[in-house]
């Protein structure tokens, strides 16, 4: 089983990037985690802050792996390339979020990609990404 986690913009700061929401644990000290977790998975991880290049990743590994766990960051309220790469791909999505997204801003209760996803996880913090890879198992 291939499975990809794919961050997009300001995830890279993830240790770093306001605590008190995020946590302080870098997301490759928790990738390691996860990969012990999930041995006989072929897990890989994915960042970038470009836009473009998570739709080249999305259109890459699309119709080869068995699951994509995405973490689209701000994009996911504003990115209708992305939603678009997300419904055009044969890989099922889950979309996840550290934070409970629908209880912050309102900005960021709207998600382009929800619709086309096969099933959102947030507010569970890094476990969110753990729910994501047992619920493709
Ligand atoms: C986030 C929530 C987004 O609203 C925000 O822009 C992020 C991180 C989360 O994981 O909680 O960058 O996707």
């Amino acid at each position: 089983m291939k499975i990809i986690i794919i961050n997009g913009p300001n995830l890279n700061l993830l240790g770093k990037r306001e605590p008190e929401i995020y946590g302080s644990t870098t997301f490759e000290e928790y990738f390691d985690i996860l990969k012990k977790k999930y041995a006989t998975v072929e897990l890989f991880y994915f960042q970038s802050n470009i836009e473009g290049e998570l739709l080249n990743k999305l259109h890459e590994i699309g119709f080869e792996y068995d699951g994509i766990i995405l973490n689209a960051g701000a994009y996911t309220h504003t990115s209708i390339a992305i939603a678009d790469a997300v419904k055009g791909i044969e890989t099922p999505v889950i979309e996840v979020h550290i934070s409970n997204v629908h209880a912050r801003e309102e900005f960021r209760n709207k998600s382009y990609l929800a619709k086309s996803a096969k099933g959102v996880i947030c507010g569970f913090g890094l476990q969110s990404y753990n729910l994501a890879i047992q619920s493709f198992l």
